[in-house]
């Protein structure tokens, strides 16, 4: 569908009104792989999100769309209002012609009339995002972890959807993160493909981490909690059943969960909004990269990226 089908691939941006089944089409369409991304990003998608959700359409047909989420940062003492913008996405018969610059731009003018300090998205560093001031930034970690069998470890179990209760202690303990509570730790555990593991002992879960997003991170732990040595326990456990390495993120600066082979690289991308508050423009010289170092710490839980 596009403009080979008649389509001029003009029209403004506007909010979602209820036409999600052509959005989830779009989405299909647009990015490749199984059917149903619009369930691996809930926190765009479900309808209470609705009107952060920007759209251009044609006769029907959903031509371009991008939505955001508030997001408040935890940055050790610090809390930073953010939005992540996500699910950016043209038809591929209408690209190049700024649609998705123009659904992008909705969000952000919209996020910061909310009040986001700071816009993040994931993604290539492409000249879309550049062009709309987005840069990389913030720093992570990467550690790989080679299977070892002697690493099996009887505490650790596969944990459960309902463990987010439980489990939302651990993952506030961290200095840096989104803000999350046991609705939002329930609603992202809920995306398909997504692999919690727990360590627990008499007293309750020690440590947990989670291992896959939809078709995103398959062999990445790409979160996790806990006192250092359960963490990197349960790793090794997880880890001991595979015969691939594992890879884990985390933020810089936190105690490492394991040893191995390690790397720095950026966050996500990254946009200041309130220089005024923040003291910045440039989001290298707040949140670093893999170059520089953070003046403020920044970190992004795989489970709240978008
Ligand atoms: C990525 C995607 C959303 C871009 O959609 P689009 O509507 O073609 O985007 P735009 O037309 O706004 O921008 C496309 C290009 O034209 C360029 N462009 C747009 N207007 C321009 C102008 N006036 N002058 C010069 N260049 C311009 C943009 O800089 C951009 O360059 P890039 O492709 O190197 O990033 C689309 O290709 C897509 O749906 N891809 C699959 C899903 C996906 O990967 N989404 C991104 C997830 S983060």
């Amino acid at each position: 569908m596009g403009v080979e089908d008649g389509r001029s691939c003009g029209g403004g941006a506007r909010k979602i009104r209820g036409d999600f089944a052509a959005r989830d089409r779009l989405l299909d369409r647009a990015f490749e792989g199984p059917a149903g991304i619009a369930r691996e990003f809930p926190q765009l998608t479900d309808p209470d999100n609705a009107d952060r959700v920007w759209i251009i359409e044609e006769a029907g047909a959903t031509l371009a769309h991008a939505a955001w989420t508030p997001a408040l940062l935890r940055c050790a003492d610090r809390r930073i209002a953010a939005a992540g913008i996500g699910l950016v996405a043209t038809d591929p018969a209408c690209r190049g012609r700024g649609l998705a610059a123009r659904v992008v731009s909705r969000c952000i003018e919209q996020a910061a009339e909310e009040g986001a300090e700071v816009a993040f998205l994931f993604g290539e560093a492409r000249a879309l995002y550049t062009r709309l001031g987005f840069v990389r930034a913030g720093r992570e970690r990467v550690v790989r972890l080679d299977p070892d069998p002697d690493a099996a470890d009887k505490r650790v179990r596969v944990g459960r959807v309902d463990d987010a209760a439980r489990l939302l202690p651990l993952l506030d303990a961290h200095p840096v993160g989104v803000e999350r509570d046991v609705a939002r730790f329930t609603r992202v555990l809920r995306i398909p493909d997504t692999h919690l593991y727990t360590l627990e002992d008499a007293t309750g879960p020690r440590a947990y981490c989670v291992e896959g997003k939809g078709r995103d991170l398959r062999g990445v732990v790409h979160e996790w909690g806990g006192d250092p040595a359960s963490v990197s326990a349960l790793l090794r456990g997880v880890a001991a059943g595979l015969t691939a390495p594992l890879w884990v993120l985390g933020p810089e600066g936190l105690p490492a969960a394991v040893d191995g082979e390690q790397a720095l690289g950026a966050v996500a991308l990254l946009r200041i909004l309130r220089p005024d508050r923040l003291g910045a423009s440039d989001p290298r010289e707040l949140f670093g990269d893999e170059r520089r170092p953070a003046r403020i710490p920044f970190y992004v839980w795989g489970l709240d990226s978008v």
